[in-house]
């Protein structure tokens, strides 16, 4: 039977896999990542599994050491745009920075993803980690934690107001009297704030979702805050139940804070899974891909969450345990990773090429080898738990990695009542069950406009 809460499944696309080593193995296609094809094809895989949505994560900046790993700089709003051609309703989520975009463009270039796609568009809110970043935009210092977060406000508020812009019934299109537009519903924004300036009126009206979806990625104290106030879904990283359940709790209070409906932010925690019909077979898995790991590949990742160098340790020693311990008051990038390595220090006590192993799967995200049932238990576990409003599925390899979740663990989820068999909207508020937000000038009585 159909239960009334539904999980949300989203499909986080990474070219080769999540796992690092992903494209030196067989069953990845690394040759076809800057193929538009091979992209709309995991799309159709994920709209017939009926998945919610399929997301990119992105960076202004080369941050992937392509010495031993295959990335594709391909930018994911262009990309989203040639999916949503291929596809009918699957929800279509691009990650685009604050710290790097302007308002104005960014509003654009989600307000067409979402007119394309029929109302499918998601934009994933990130302040951009890396440093690297800022050497690319003429600056000389990547502005800090607080700044970003500063600067991501301002942003999100000028974005929604130009979204906005437009009411609803602005669009007359009275051919008869030659009126197109009602400019009476036509609003500047005048945004004014301590970063940015954006006088407004937007150039299109408002989209079929009325806005796109607001989604957040960052974790740290100001990355939560932000959440609550902001984000309608929300991805992280957790390794235990425990810990996503704290989390889980914690945004959904700090959106009540806000005056907001916690359903109306849907947390997604991410989750690598590893499938075989044994669960020793989904273990071998696991090893084999971990066996394609190159150690520099991982060290200099682990260095950059170390904020140390880290090439004078034996690979087979225990990591040393003060290389994390100020995890909880580091103030820079990167923070609430940091946390998520600093626990498996300390809880699992690994050898660095343990550490890189268990991190080589999905940097930090949880990864699980299992049978479908396995992989299906315990996702209804933390969904049932209070841990998880659903996932952000992100298979270790490409394209094969989703189609054995589409194919063995979505029928489970299905047919135990909590997973879609059709869609039953076609925008991305749809699937996740998220209002159609009301333009905020159209509350606005007529003199003060
Ligand atoms: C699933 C997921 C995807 C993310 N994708 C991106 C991304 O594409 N680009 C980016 O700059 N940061 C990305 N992040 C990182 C966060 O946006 C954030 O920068 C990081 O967690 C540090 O911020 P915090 O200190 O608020 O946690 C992602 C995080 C998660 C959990």
């Amino acid at each position: 039977m159909t239960e009334l809460r539904q999980l949300s499944l989203n499909a986080f696309i990474y070219p080769s896999g999540h796992h690092e080593a992903a494209w030196r193995h067989p069953w990845s296609r690394p040759d076809r990542i800057y193929d538009v094809r091979y992209y709309q094809e995991i799309g159709r895989t994920a709209e017939a599994a009926k998945l919610d949505a399929v997301f990119f994560a992105d960076g202004p900046a080369l941050r992937t050491e392509v010495k031993h790993n295959a990335a594709s700089g391909l930018e994911p709003i262009t990309l989203l745009t040639a999916i949503a051609t291929a596809t009918t309703h699957l929800g279509l989520i691009a990650t685009a920075s604050t710290t790097y975009y302007e308002p104005y463009n960014l509003a654009r270039l989600f307000s067409t993803l979402d007119h394309i796609s029929g109302g499918r568009a998601g934009w994933n809110i990130v302040t951009t980690g890396t440093d690297l970043a800022a050497a690319n935009f003429g600056l000389d210092s990547h502005p800090d934690h607080a700044e970003r977060y500063a600067r991501a406000r301002e942003f999100v508020d000028a974005v929604v107001a130009l979204w906005d812009s437009w009411e609803d019934d602005a669009i007359v299109l009275d051919r008869e009297s030659g009126v197109y537009a009602d400019t009476d519903k036509i609003h500047r924004i005048d945004f004014a704030g301590a970063y940015l300036k954006v006088r407004g009126p937007f150039n299109a009206p408002r989209t079929p979702q009325g806005r796109p979806v607001l989604v957040q990625a960052g974790a740290s104290n100001e990355g939560r805050a932000f959440a609550g106030k902001y984000a309608e879904a929300i991805f992280t990283a957790h390794q235990r139940l425990e810990d996503a359940q704290a989390f889980y709790a914690d945004i959904k209070a700090k959106a009540r804070e806000f005056g907001r409906t916690p359903d109306q932010v849907k947390i997604l925690p991410g989750i690598s899974p590893f499938i075989a019909d044994t669960e020793a077979g989904a273990k071998r898995l696991e090893r084999e891909f971990n066996e394609l790991t190159v150690p520099e590949y991982g060290l200099k990742q682990l260095e950059g969450l170390a904020n140390t160098s880290l090439r004078h340790l034996d690979l087979d020693e225990p990591i040393p345990l003060e290389l994390f311990s100020d995890a909880g008051d580091v103030t820079d990038n990167d923070r609430s990773r940091r946390q998520v390595v600093a626990g498996i220090v300390q809880r699992e006590r690994p050898t660095v090429r343990g550490l890189l192993h268990r991190l080589a799967g999905a940097r930090g995200h949880r990864v699980f080898a299992g049978t479908p049932e396995q992989v299906a238990d315990t996702i209804e576990e933390w969904f049932r738990d209070g841990a998880a409003d659903g996932f952000n599925v992100m298979p270790p390899y490409y394209p094969g990695g989703l189609e054995v979740f589409a194919e063995s663990v979505v029928p489970i989820l299905q047919r135990r009542g909590i997973f879609r068999t059709e869609y039953t909207g076609t925008t991305l508020r749809d699937h996740f069950g998220l209002t159609r937000p009301e333009s905020g000038f159209a509350q606005q009585p007529a003199l003060a406009r």
